[in-house]
């Protein structure tokens, strides 16, 4: 039987593939390419399509015996999802629903769903537990949340159970140096300071330095995406062995300021990195830290990488070798 992983030549999907191959898992990947990469493509089985396309989707269930889903195709531009609101809603709504649509018609009822702390908007406290309020103040955040509660009462109606993951930021490559971090536009933070080294830009911008925080940068808590594919692995046998549905943070626990990341960086890469203050990025909270016990208790998940250092190096390493990501945009 085979894991369905939506999405997987994305970023966290490529990575969570390469950790499901090396759990012994067979795995079945559908992207329509449009943001992932073919070069991150490591199953063999590979389907290219929308999972919107429910005719497409269903030959992917017919032709394979799939015991669960994970979803890792949506969008994520936090700026776009507020001009471009039905972009998000389209795809990650209503192409989702599609997606979950046809697992009930092939009766596969298993399904792991990445979330984000976007969920918990601005939140009055860190580190952020599950069971803090959630209030998404973007389109993006606000598709997640949505979508997480259409899983709540698909599981109610259907019987259908879910992993609903809220990612942290998600940062680093696989240490194998195959896969990494390729986005278009870049948007996230790690891989925008380390075009600096590679000569792509002058400067690297620090979105506000007067927030409440220890260096007035904000804070985030930074995690290594190899560490999030194996809570995936985690999480997937846990639903096969017939436990319920549940929501966990992934997080390391610990915050990172901006400016301290880079200052990691330079460390790392051996480069100056000069970095130009500039006003606050819209919709920006101070600090996000997640209470990640839950992941652990019930998952049984160690993350790895808790040094932030070595989870750039292992960025810097792919990004060194792959100074144009993937190539193919
Ligand atoms: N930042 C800069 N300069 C940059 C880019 C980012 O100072 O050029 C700052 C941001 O203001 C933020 C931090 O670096 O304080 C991290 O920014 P990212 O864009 O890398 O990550 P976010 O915390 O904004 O986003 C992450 C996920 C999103 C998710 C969001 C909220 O990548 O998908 O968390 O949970 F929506």
């Amino acid at each position: 039987m085979a894991i369905l992983v939506a999405g997987g030549a994305g970023y966290i999907g490529s990575h969570t593939v390469q950790e499901l191959i090396d759990a012994g898992k067979e795995v079945v990947i559908v992207d329509s390419l449009e943001y992932g990469h073919q070069g991150a493509v490591l199953a063999k089985k590979f389907y290219k399509g929308n999972i919107g396309d429910k005719e497409f989707l269903k030959k992917v269930f017919r032709e394979n015996d799939i015991e669960a889903v994970m979803h890792f195709c949506a969008y994520i531009e936090v700026g776009e999802s507020v001009t471009n609101p039905r972009k998000y809603y389209n795809n990650n709504i209503v192409a989702g629903i599609a997606l979950l649509d046809t697992m009930l018609e092939a009766n596969v009822k298993r399904f792991v769903f990445s979330s984000t702390a976007a969920v918990y908007g601005q939140p009055e406290k860190v580190p952020i537990s599950e069971d803090t309020p959630t209030l998404a103040v973007n389109p993006y955040g606000e598709t997640k949340l949505s979508f997480e509660k259409i899983l709540k009462w698909y599981g109610e109606a259907y019987g259908m159970t879910s992993s609903v993951l809220r990612y942290f930021n998600a940062c680093g490559a696989h240490p194998n140096g195959h896969i990494g971090e390729d986005h278009s536009p870049e948007s996230h933070l790690v891989p925008l300071i380390l075009q600096v080294p590679l000569g792509k830009r002058a400067s690297i911008k620090i979105f506000g330095d007067d927030y409440p925080t220890r260096d007035g940068s904000c804070v985030r808590d930074y995690i290594h995406v190899s560490d999030l594919a194996l809570a995936h692995v985690l999480a997937v046998d846990r639903l096969i062995a017939g436990k319920p549905s549940i929501t966990c943070n992934l997080g390391n626990g610990v915050g990172f300021s901006v400016k301290e990341i880079i200052n990691t960086a330079r460390e790392v890469t051996g480069h100056k990195i000069p970095a130009d203050i500039v006003a606050r990025r819209a919709g920006d909270p101070a600090e996000l830290i997640a209470e990640s016990d839950r992941a652990r208790r019930e998952l049984g998940w160690k993350p790895k990488y808790h040094d932030v250092k070595t989870i750039i190096a292992t960025a810097w390493e792919w990004h060194r070798k792959h100074p144009s990501g993937y190539g193919d945009r």
